[in-house]
């Protein structure tokens, strides 16, 4: 990967202020109020929380998405992790997105407004987001390109010696249109959890997955399983790492700083192995704490953790 450009990452996606409010005896019905036990504000959304784990590792790191004129809170957040927020655009009506997570014992529910970041696909194509993107030595694409105008994007930002990663999260007529696999298929690394993947493959159990996307001619995929640990397909050969022990107390955003993680390997020149390793653990020790990012490890802690057991091991075939 050429080291001569400006930023190590850059990423593009959508942008939450997240509002998580935890330790409900039990969910109010209509008419009802009830009290949390805990509160927290958080930068939400896969782009600021992928990008944010990047910059606490150490990586250069700029954030391309849309906020409102109230978005001053977030982009400070952002900024305290040492991610780059010049590019943002700044919508001049909508608010920012905004999610309320409540969660028991049992579950979770959001309540999402995505606002501003309705605005974000327009802006994938402008020139001078383009020109940020192809300074970088990834690109990571919190969102969902669009299969027709989006279509070039990928292979120009590869011929550009971009390595390109991508996570549409749960969009499941994105994920299971023809259209998009074109898309799929020409990213250097697709990061979806177990249900989106199934998706994709037409296949359920996690061997038939991974056989299902090389079936589909997707090459690298890093599958998360949430509490069963992670799975990834390269080239032809799988790799499986178990859990990293935690005792979750909120998994917002776990899947988002496994891709910290593993691309903080790919990075690093890291062998697939190693990836996977510390996007399992950054996954993990995210879900420490309320929020997708109080909990993400330290270069120190992360290192520390490697020491541990769960390695990566090869599938046998
Ligand atoms: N309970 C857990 N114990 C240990 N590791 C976990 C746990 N939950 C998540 N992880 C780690 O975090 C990774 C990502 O979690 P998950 O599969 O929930 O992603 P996701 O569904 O994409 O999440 P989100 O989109 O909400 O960020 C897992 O692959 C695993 O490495
Ligand atoms: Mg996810």
């Amino acid at each position: 990967m050429p080291k001569s450009k400006k930023w190590d990452v850059v990423v593009v996606g959508e942008l939450f202020l997240d509002e998580i409010l935890s330790g409900f005896q039990a969910l109010p019905r209509l008419g009802e109020e009830a009290f949390a036990r805990k509160y927290a504000r958080e930068a939400g959304g896969g782009a600021a929380i992928t990008a944010c784990g990047l910059a606490k590792l150490g990586a250069t790191v700029a954030v391309l998405g849309v906020i409102g004129k109230d978005g001053d809170w977030l982009t400070r957040r952002l900024n305290e992790f040492g991610v780059d927020t010049t590019h943002v655009e700044v919508h001049p009506d909508n608010s920012t997105g905004l999610t309320i997570s409540v969660s028991t014992r049992e579950d979770r529910a959001f309540f999402s407004y995505s606002g501003a970041n309705d605005g974000l696909n327009s802006l994938l194509r402008r020139t001078e987001w383009i020109e940020l993107m192809i300074s970088a030595r990834i690109v990571h694409l919190a969102t969902s390109p669009d299969g027709d105008r989006d279509r070039p994007l990928v292979p120009m930002l590869k011929r550009a010696g971009v390595l390109v990663s991508l996570d549409v999260q749960s969009n499941l007529s994105w994920l299971t249109s023809p259209v998009n696999l074109e898309i799929l298929r020409a990213v250097d690394l697709f990061c979806p959890n177990e249900s989106e993947a199934e998706w994709v493959a037409g296949e359920t159990g996690v061997h038939p997955i991974l056989r299902g996307l090389r079936a589909k001619g997707l090459k690298r995929v890093a599958v998360k399983l949430g509490g069963k640990g992670a799975a990834v397909t390269w080239d032809r050969e799988e790799y499986f790492i178990d859990p990293y022990p935690v005792s979750p107390e909120d998994t917002t955003g776990a899947g988002d700083c496994f891709n910290a993680g593993f691309l903080y390997g790919l990075l690093r020149g890291e062998e697939v192995e190693s990836c996977l390793n510390w996007g399992n653990i950054c996954g993990a020790l995210s879900t420490r704490e309320l929020g997708g990012l109080r909990g993400f490890p330290s270069l120190g802690e992360l290192q520390a953790a490697t020491n541990k057991p769960a390695k990566a091991r090869k599938a046998s075939k």
